[in-house]
């Protein structure tokens, strides 16, 4: 049982919950090891509507569904569905709560998950909206922390570059400042700082926070997140184009690090190629756990 019918924010990912949904996500995983499959969802539809781009996060929705024996029903783009002909996303919803038992939805406006959910009779994901919120994203990374460090508390955690407005930052920020002790700095260039509101609720939360400009000279750290630039939200893209080449971790900086070096990828310019082997280099990984993950969710949300 989770306590809540839809999942829109990490505010909602309390540290009970979260354990609740890993126990599961274990079990899933070892499940697909043995044996692929987890029939558990049968009568089940899962609604996928993704109007911004996206592939880990849509396939392993997908994945998801069909390891649990789930039917899908897709829509990608705006093109595609009536938005075109100018159908409002209210209507959008209702019709799609209609053809199935939970819908998931990325979306390129802020609060647009909000809002689809407050008209969706059946369960709603908040796959992504805009540079707000992404909170099965955060139930990955947390996830990945947990089997790596053990822990989720305690933890002195740096994130990089675009903390303005990845939407990733924002929601594992959120997620780890309900555990004690936690940490975190954010370096990057001044002009993509995180939102100050985001500042004082993680500090009226408990959690330390310090801003570094640039690049630090040693990443003494437990965990190092960082996330490309968000090009496609940039009002003035010179910021972009003058930042995207410095803000990198080059080999030797991963390599000097015992820190446990995260990325919600899609990769751009944020890590050298050359660091991927490296044994603490486990953004691939993290990649994989996006289906474990998103099984325990779907299948908890659709036993409430
Ligand atoms: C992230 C997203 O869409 O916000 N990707 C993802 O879901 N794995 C990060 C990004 O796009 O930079």
């Amino acid at each position: 049982m989770l306590p809540f019918k839809s999942l829109i924010s990490s505010h909602q990912l309390t540290p009970d919950t979260v354990a609740t949904i890993f126990e599961s996500a274990h079990k899933m995983q070892t499940a697909i090891e043995s044996k692929g499959r987890v029939g558990s969802l049968e009568n089940a539809i899962v609604a996928l509507l993704f109007f911004e781009p996206s592939s880990r996060t849509m396939l392993s929705f997908q994945s998801a569904a069909q390891r649990l024996n789930a039917g899908t029903i897709f829509a990608q783009n705006a093109t595609s569905t009536s938005f075109e002909k100018g159908e409002s996303l209210e209507d959008l919803i209702r019709i799609v709560a209609g053809y199935s038992d939970i819908i998931v939805m990325r979306h390129a406006q802020p609060g647009s998950a909000q809002m689809a959910a407050d008209c969706s009779d059946v369960p709603f994901i908040n796959a992504g909206d805009g540079g707000n919120e992404h909170p099965t994203q955060a139930l990955i990374d947390a996830f990945t922390i947990e089997k790596h460090i053990g822990r989720l508390d305690n933890l002195k955690i740096v994130f990089g570059f675009d903390s303005l407005q990845s939407r990733s930052i924002h929601s594992l920020t959120r997620l780890l400042s309900q555990y004690p002790n936690n940490e975190f700095s954010f370096m990057g260039p001044s002009e993509l700082a995180p939102p100050p509101a985001m500042i004082s609720e993680l500090e009226a939360a408990g959690v330390r926070c310090t801003q570094i400009k640039g690049l630090p000279d040693k990443l003494d750290y437990d965990v190092v997140y960082v996330n490309r630039l968000q090009e496609e939200r940039f009002a003035d893209k010179s910021i972009f184009d003058k930042h995207r080449r410095f803000y990198r971790l080059s080999y030797d900086m991963v390599a000097a690090t015992q820190a446990l070096i995260l990325d919600p990828l899609p990769r751009i310019d944020e890590i050298d190629v050359t660091a991927d082997d490296l044994p603490n280099a486990v953004y691939f990984q993290q990649a994989s756990y996006g289906v474990p993950v998103r099984m325990a969710l779907l299948s908890l949300m659709l036993s409430n």
